[in-house]
């Protein structure tokens, strides 16, 4: 019975006339509409706006939209800042938020419009949990900016740090750059690991194809904001419900765009956590085995080429990738897509701008080896994920650099400590001992400005940016706070890296592990109280998607 007709929800009643509803209103399906806008960064910004065209859409769908907000953290302004440690604890909060209020409210339905990089994966992962009918509506990237004469994206700003401290650039350069690199609203402009995610939600079914492409200042971007309400509606009447679409065939499909696309690291924990949400077997491998058989398809930064988001949105956007996929037989058909289409039908739908140089055919692929490589050995046993970015595979041998933080190391690299054939060793950075496994991006940035990027290897239980790029290898599990072999690890051990052979070993005999292991001492926690006190005592590790559940 609805609100409108229940004689002892008068009460209710009186709150929902106290914002202008009518009693019909009261009786049309409830759409909930959440946006992870935050004035804090231009990732969300379009989100207020657009949530009004998707409640425009529901309206004329005969729904009623009742739009709600969630919290968001900017993982490029708190990039080696003590605020990098609430990025991924955010995932959480928002996945519980949203979860909190479809179960406060019990909305027939839900859109829920995200941008920056954690909002994506919160939200699927909160949808999966309430199983009502949902859509993903991704807000878009940003456009790039253009610095003498060339596109550049936030990657060049963290790269631009690195050629600063070696003298390529000035600090007056470095600031103009800085006032050209982002031009407006929108997630960071390549494929870094908000576009990954938003391409995730395609694949998954989630998201219809052909909108989250749409760059967030487009002037299309509201039209299809609008559409999605409808959607929305539809996805109702045909009782698409994320445990019908979001299935095994659907994740297999999304991790191949991930690789195809030449997607991020961060992908990895997060396809791991939605999988865990939708009840899903899969296991860190099996992502990597997928990554070893896909091509890169699309020219992207930073992995597959120089393009941004932009220009494959100008080329024709992930349908055009889906119908590359399909015709090279990578994608399973049998899946369920929002919208009601096949994805047969979202291939045909393809629109792709003739000449077009972003998006190639499996067969001639930019890259033949996917972005990512899972590996295990003796510092990893239970995985960690190398950013291949596309190289060849490699082995590189060299002696341990070893930090008990992301600050010491910078220090380190900014006095010239770090020499090339250096495996640079980062701990206490995991899930539970950074809290909040920050992005290494004040590391890899200026190891690749130095020229560092191909001789010196990066290895840490904390995880990378999008952006990071070099011979880089996160994730490490177990962690150093549970005394995971990484805690282990001193100054001049040797550390082997084989990505063909897919193993990370610390060579160092068993006997003298031993000892070391019976001499380690978990560190004081780095916080006693609040929201990252209780991540600490309920996060899993990095090799089940950092989950808190
Ligand atoms: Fe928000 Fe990059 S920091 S998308």
């Amino acid at each position: 019975m609805s609100i409108a007709d229940d004689p002892d929800r008068a009460p209710a009643r009186s709150h929902l006339y106290a914002m202008g509803m009518s009693e019909e209103e009261m009786r049309r399906p409830a759409v909930g509409i959440a946006t992870t806008w935050t004035g804090t960064m231009p990732c969300n910004l379009t989100h207020r706006e657009l949530a009004a065209h998707v409640a425009e859409g529901v309206r004329a769908a005969g729904g009623t939209p009742m739009e709600f907000n969630t919290i968001a953290v900017s993982d490029n302004l708190t990039m080696n800042t003590p605020g990098m440690r609430t990025s991924l604890v955010s995932r959480e909060v928002i996945a519980d938020s949203i979860e909190l209020m479809g179960l406060a409210h019990g909305f027939d339905a839900l859109v829920a419009i995200v941008g920056c990089d954690k909002t994506v994966p919160a939200a699927i992962m909160a949808l999966a949990r309430l199983d009502v009918p949902s859509v993903v509506l991704y807000s878009g990237s940003m456009m790039p900016g253009r610095w003498r004469g060339r596109d550049v994206t936030i990657q060049d700003m963290w790269e631009a740090l690195g050629e600063r401290a070696v003298g390529r650039l000035d600090q007056a350069e470095l600031d103009d750059l800085a006032k050209h690199a982002c031009p407006g609203a929108g997630t960071c402009a390549a494929q870094y690991t908000a576009n990954t995610m938003g391409g995730v939600a395609d694949f998954l079914g989630l998201a219809p194809f052909g909108v989250g492409d749409v760059p967030a200042v487009a002037a299309d971007k509201n039209a299809a904001a609008r559409r999605v309400g409808e959607i929305a509606m539809e996805a109702l009447a045909r009782d698409a419900r994320p445990s019908r679409v979001l299935t095994a065939d659907a994740l297999h499909n999304a991790i191949v765009s991930v690789a195809a696309m030449g997607g991020s690291t961060n992908a990895v924990l997060h396809l791991l956590a939605i999988a865990r949400e939708a009840n899903l077997p899969l296991e860190i491998d099996e992502i990597g085995e997928v990554c070893r058989r896909v091509p890169i398809i699309t020219g992207l930064k930073p992995s597959g080429g120089d393009y941004t988001a932009l220009d494959l949105w100008r080329a024709g956007g992930t349908s055009l990738v889906a119908r590359r996929l399909l015709e090279a037989g990578l994608l399973r058909e049998n899946v369920t897509l929002v919208d009601g289409r096949t994805l047969a039908e979202v291939a045909a739908d393809a629109e792709e701008t003739p000449g077009q140089q972003v998006v190639r055919t499996a067969a001639e692929p930019f890259k033949r080896r996917g972005a990512l490589a899972i590996l295990r050995g003796s510092l990893a046993p239970d995985g960690c994920v190398l950013k291949l970015g596309g190289k060849a595979d490699f082995r590189h041998e060299g002696p341990a650099r070893v930090y008990d933080s992301e600050a010491a190391c910078t220090a380190a690299i900014d006095a010239g400590l770090i020499v090339p054939g250096d495996v640079i060793v980062v701990r206490y950075e995991g899930p539970a001992g950074g809290p909040g496994m920050r992005e290494m991006l004040s590391i890899t940035g200026p190891l690749v400005g130095r020229g560092l990027g191909d001789t010196v290897a990066l290895v840490t239980d904390g995880r990378f940016s999008g952006v990071s790029h070099g011979l880089v290898i996160g994730h490490v599990a177990p962690e150093a706070y549970h005394g995971g072999p990484i805690a282990l690890v001193r100054d001049g051990d040797t550390v082997i890296v084989d990505s063909a052979a897919g193993t990370l070993d610390l060579v160092v005999p068993e006997a003298e592990l031993a000892e070391r292991r019976a001499a380690w001492r978990r560190p004081e926690r780095a916080v006693e109280r609040g929201v990252l006190s209780k991540y600490v005592i309920t996060v899993g590790s990095a090799s089940d998607g950092a989950v808190t559940i």
